[in-house]
């Protein structure tokens, strides 16, 4: 018996990665039904001020087919209580990475009050979309 039923984490997933998969593994691990929101192109673009490399649809089609995930969603806006008033989960999962943000203080309290849990799961050193992506650029000025 898992403890919570439905859970719901978010991302860009862009490049996916290790991490991503640690992070989405360690989710399903908590809940019955793991629901996955992608960020799309256009959110990204308007908080990062760059588009991901990997393309909204190819991204969401490959968290989709990953054996944890049980349904995606794309993430339009980062007001997690929007999602939540679809998706009527009882747990949201994040990073470690996040945790003691400003940001995520207050999804903490908004959740709170809808009964709603906020877990931080650890987040793999060494790895990130950001990093893979610095990569890419230097060998393209090579
Ligand atoms: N994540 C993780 N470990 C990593 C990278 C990401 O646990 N090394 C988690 C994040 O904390 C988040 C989810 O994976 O819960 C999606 O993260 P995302 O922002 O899409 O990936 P990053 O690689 O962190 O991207 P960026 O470098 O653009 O911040």
């Amino acid at each position: 018996m898992k403890k919570y039923k439905i859970g719901y984490t978010t991302g860009v997933f862009d490049m996916f990665h290790i991490g991503h998969l640690n992070l989405i593994k360690r989710a399903k691990q908590q809940c019955d039904y793991l629901i996955v929101g992608v960020s799309t192109d256009d959110l990204v673009v308007s908080y990062k001020n760059k588009k991901p490399i990997i393309p909204f649809e190819e991204r969401l089609a490959i968290v989709e087919s990953i054996k944890y995930v049980d349904k995606v969603v794309p993430q339009i806006t980062m007001d997690k209580m929007n999602a939540w008033n679809d998706l009527k989960f009882d747990v949201m999962f994040h990073g470690s990475d996040w945790k003691n943000s400003e940001m995520y203080n207050k999804i903490i309290d908004d959740f709170k009050t809808v009964g709603v849990d906020v877990v931080f799961l650890p987040h793999t050193e060494g790895i990130s979309s950001t990093m893979l992506s610095e990569i890419l650029q230097k060998i393209k000025v090579q």
